[in-house]
């Protein structure tokens, strides 16, 4: 169609957003024949940063990109948008603990929700990256609720890819050899990849390792990936965010061939309690996800899948003391 698709991305003028903005805006969310409008949401004291990325966004004379619309009205920024990308979040400062980050950043999920069933379109699908993504989103589905619940998912995309990209890397594969290969849990250091459901050239992958690489080695490189990079880098994991929030909206929208990794409202499947957002594998088709089913798990992976739901328990149960679901 040509008519453009209203894609809102909040924090628009921070890291994730500088490479997000000109990814979906070349066409690599929606597809080279869907022409989309930004609607960049940024604090008051962001917004002169912003214009100038707007600028940049202007010089690169992208073919598919039919407006540009900023501000720091969440209403108005989110008004008649199809896709909402809520990255925008408050860095954990010096001194803040988790508790103190929670009650942050929840604010800004409480408005932002309310704001999008105010004025979202009727097909909107949301999507949180902001920290802490799955409480987050959690939050926003909370205070909006004409959205149906199932359109609220945060992201654990980067956790896949990341997962995808160290086990290609041990054993000498490509990327596209892996199979099935799916993050459980939180968005967080207890965030779960089973290598166990993973096949590599049609082999199951824990069986091409050794079990203590995977608990010893894999996993806490995989959870301790963000750090690492901003110990290498100085500053934290921009662009494989954003890549990976396109991945997952893009294939949201479009599907895929491939079992992705995505957090969504838990239905109960796999002993994951209801009322939390949780990573799960998903198959996604013609616009929805399902969360897939017969999967078998062994007594490690449900473990640990189980401990990572309880971290998102605990943090449900953190904000709703706070008055914020
Ligand atoms: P950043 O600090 O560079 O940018 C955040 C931007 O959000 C800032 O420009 C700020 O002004 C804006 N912002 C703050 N409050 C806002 C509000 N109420 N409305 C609109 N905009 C608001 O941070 P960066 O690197 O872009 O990261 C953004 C978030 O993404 C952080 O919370 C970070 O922890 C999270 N993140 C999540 C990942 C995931 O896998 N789920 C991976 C990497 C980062």
């Amino acid at each position: 169609s040509t008519t453009p698709v209203k894609v809102a991305v909040t924090g628009a003028a921070g890291n994730i957003g500088y490479s997000l903005l000109f990814r979906i805006a070349s066409g690599a969310l929606l597809g080279p024949d869907t022409p989309v409008e930004l609607r960049l949401l940024e604090v008051t004291p962001a917004l002169k940063a912003l214009e100038g990325v707007v600028m940049e966004l202007d010089d690169c004379a992208f073919p598919l990109l039919a407006g540009i619309e900023t501000g720091d009205d969440a209403e108005t920024i989110f008004d008649g948008v199809n896709a909402a990308l809520l990255v925008g979040a408050m860095p954990r400062k010096d001194g803040m603990d988790r508790a103190d980050l929670l009650a942050a950043n929840g604010k800004i999920f409480t408005g932002q929700g309310a704001a999008l069933n105010k004025s979202a379109a009727d097909d909107v699908k949301i999507l949180v990256t902001g920290n802490p993504a799955n409480t987050n989103a959690l939050i926003a589905m909370t205070n909006a609720p004409d959205i149906p619940r199932e359109r609220f998912n945060a992201l654990t995309r980067l956790d896949h890819n990341r997962a995808k990209g160290q086990l290609a890397k041990k054993l000498a594969v490509s990327v596209e050899e892996i199979k099935g290969l799916a993050i459980w849990g939180n968005h967080d250091d207890s965030m779960y990849p089973d290598l166990y459901n993973t096949t590599v050239g049609g082999k199951v992958a824990a069986d091409l390792v050794d079990e203590a690489w995977i608990k010893d080695e894999y996993i806490p490189k995989v959870a301790g990936r963000g750090g690492a990079i901003i110990k290498a880098r100085g500053a934290s994991s921009a662009a494989s965010a954003a890549s990976a929030t396109i991945d997952h909206m893009h294939d949201w929208v479009l599907g895929s061939d491939e079992i992705v990794s995505m957090s969504v409202p838990s239905d109960g499947s796999y002993g994951v309690p209801e009322g939390i957002i949780s990573s799960f594998p998903c198959r996604v088709s013609n616009g929805s996800y399902e969360i897939v089913q017969g999967i078998e798990l062994n007594d490690f992976s449900r473990e640990r899948i189980m401990a990572s739901a309880a971290r998102l328990q605990g943090e449900r149960d953190q904000v709703k003391e706070l008055g914020l679901i």
